[in-house]
């Protein structure tokens, strides 16, 4: 059975909060991509959202809070976090603390691990679930594990439809690449993950194969079924062409423009919605080279992962 797509009003986001907390899945709209949310304390609804995903168990999750009153309950923040919570939340920035004694996010939401990911999202209607909810919610993003995160309602009921209770339809998501993800475990923070939180500040560590910092950091990821090149200035003939700023070649050779007048804001929120509509019609996807600055970090980031073989 398909989950129903519902808008989000008062209704559908009380029934929202229901399902939730019988234990079920719902894909809520945030500013980053679709999250696809459970009740973080329920180990039972967190193994079905494993599930689902057909995510491995060593890879955990974000929880979700309303502010950083819940957020404290959970995790213990230094200086440098509370700082950062101060200035990023609500927002797409994911902070990694010590786990607070105090607690309530189950064993398998946090695989296990002594830290967890903690997020105030900023979108309306991801802030009204949770606060209709009350308490922390998991929510990866909502795809199958591996595949490309969903930026629309449409792209979640098309790959996850048989496998949550209920989608909110937000519309299309504003920013598009998921959260900047700061480690706050040492004195200094690190990066673990670009997104749209500006974190040119920190060092970003260098990630280990055989001890991810981010566990699901590393291995492929944002996979298309297509083949993908980057970093490809000419599109040759056969290759779906993703551009990126103004190209004045023969207009039947480029596929896709992430952004004519070279916006990495608005390359970012197009980029998972335009993987996905040439990895329908086409084998072989080239990529324009995407500077290496502001949101040009998060968007090599996620495309390197995508042009990944193993
Ligand atoms: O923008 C986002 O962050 C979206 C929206 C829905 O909020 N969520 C998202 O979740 O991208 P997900 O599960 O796709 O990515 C979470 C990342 C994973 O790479 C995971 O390994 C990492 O966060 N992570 C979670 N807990 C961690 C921890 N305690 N230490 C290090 N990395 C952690
Ligand atoms: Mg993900």
């Amino acid at each position: 059975m398909t989950a129903p797509m519902l808008s989000p009003t008062d209704e559908t986001i009380a029934r929202a909060a229901e399902v939730l907390r019988g234990g079920g899945l719902v894909a809520i709209p945030t500013e980053t991509v679709y999250g696809l949310a459970c009740d973080a304390t329920n180990p039972e609804a967190v193994a079905r959202l494993y599930t689902a995903k057909g995510r491995p168990r060593i890879n955990p999750l974000i929880a979700h809070v309303t502010g950083l009153d819940m957020a404290q309950a959970e995790g213990r923040f230094n200086q440098a976090a509370s700082t950062l919570a101060a200035s990023g939340w609500p927002g797409p920035l994911t902070l990694v603390v010590p786990l607070a004694e105090t607690h309530s996010v189950c064993e398998l939401a946090r695989a296990g691990l002594g830290s967890i990911a903690l997020r105030q999202p900023a979108h309306p209607v991801a802030a009204r679930v949770l606060a209709g909810f009350g308490g922390p919610l998991v929510a990866p993003s909502a795809n199958p594990s591996g595949k490309i995160s969903p930026t629309r309602a449409e792209h979640v009921l098309a790959d996850m439809g048989a496998r949550v209770d209920l989608i909110l339809d937000g519309g299309p998501c504003e920013i598009g690449v998921e959260s900047t993800i700061l480690s706050c475990l040492e004195e200094t923070p690190s990066v673990l993950r670009h997104g749209a939180f500006d974190a040119a500040a920190f060092v970003a560590l260098e990630q280990d194969e055989a001890r991810p910092l981010a566990p699901g950091g590393l291995s492929r990821h944002y996979a298309p079924n297509a083949t993908l090149r980057l970093n490809v200035p000419e599109p040759i003939s056969g290759d779906a062409y993703l551009a990126f700023g103004p190209t004045d070649g023969p207009k039947g050779r480029v596929s896709l423009n992430l952004s004519e007048t070279g916006d990495l804001i608005e390359a970012a929120a197009n980029l998972f919605d335009m993987l996905r509509q040439l990895d329908r019609s086409y084998a072989r996807i080239a990529v324009a080279p995407i500077p290496m600055t502001g949101l040009g970090l998060a968007i090599n980031d996620r495309l390197a992962r995508a042009a990944k073989r193993d």
